[in-house]
């Protein structure tokens, strides 16, 4: 069997992203276990999800704390006496301060729900789908200071089309949030993440080979 890399994950509210990747592991497709669950919201439902999983959860609000930077001294030591190799952002809606981050350096992912670098920030696909976009998606990414600015690692695209609503375009991203998440994980935890710069490399990764996506689809151009 091979090394399971031992994952921190963060969240804020409903955890579905937490469950695609308990899933992931409880089908033996990621080569990873959950070391602690944390969140900054004593109601997230990701904490039941957590409790129907066994995986050890801890709450640290962040209205208890006087500043991010000892908001964030206190995930830093459950985090690490928790044995955590890789952060994973689920979800979690607070901004992480630079001391978290050279705690981990290159050791953070995000998931963001539109095509980076299009739409950072809050309610992506609100933002995508108000601009008018023909394509959407979502992100995973390395976390760096920046607000979803971080090299990318994995990308999925979703086609928004004239019967989209904003609510039928964020499911179908989170569904494909749901694939895409897991599998950066377990690009990472098989040691195959190259960083350079800004570029991510995956060793032996099987690239698209399809040229270019049109919608709506070309008519004999
Ligand atoms: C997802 O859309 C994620 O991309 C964004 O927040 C949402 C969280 O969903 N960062 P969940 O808590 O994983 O269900």
């Amino acid at each position: 069997m091979a090394r399971e890399l031992s994952l921190g994950v963060l969240v804020s509210g409903s955890g579905s992203n937490l469950q695609a990747i308990v899933d992931a592991i409880e089908s033996d497709r990621l080569d990873a276990v959950i070391k602690i669950v944390i969140s900054n919201n004593p109601n997230a439902y990701a904490l039941e999800r957590c409790r129907r999983h066994n995986i050890p959860i801890s709450v640290i609000n962040h209205c208890q704390y006087k500043s991010r930077e000892a908001f964030d001294d206190k995930m830093i030591s459950v985090l690490t006496d928790n044995g955590v190799e890789l952060v994973v952002m689920a979800g979690f809606m607070r901004i992480l301060t630079e001391r978290l981050l050279r705690a981990f350096p290159l050791r953070v992912m995000n998931i963001h729900p539109a095509l980076l670098p299009s739409f950072p920030g809050l309610h992506g696909q609100r933002q995508a789908f108000d601009y008018g976009v023909k394509f959407s998606g979502c992100t995973v990414h390395f976390v760096d200071e920046g607000v979803d600015t971080g090299p990318i690692i994995i990308q999925a695209v979703v086609p928004c089309c004239d019967d989209d609503t904003e609510e039928s375009l964020q499911q179908k991203i989170l569904k494909e949030e749901h694939r895409i998440y897991p599998q950066a994980i377990q690009y990472f935890a098989e040691g195959r993440l190259e960083v350079s710069g800004r570029k991510v490399h995956i060793k032996n990764s099987n690239q698209m080979s399809t040229p270019s996506l049109h919608n709506p689809h070309l008519e004999g151009f």
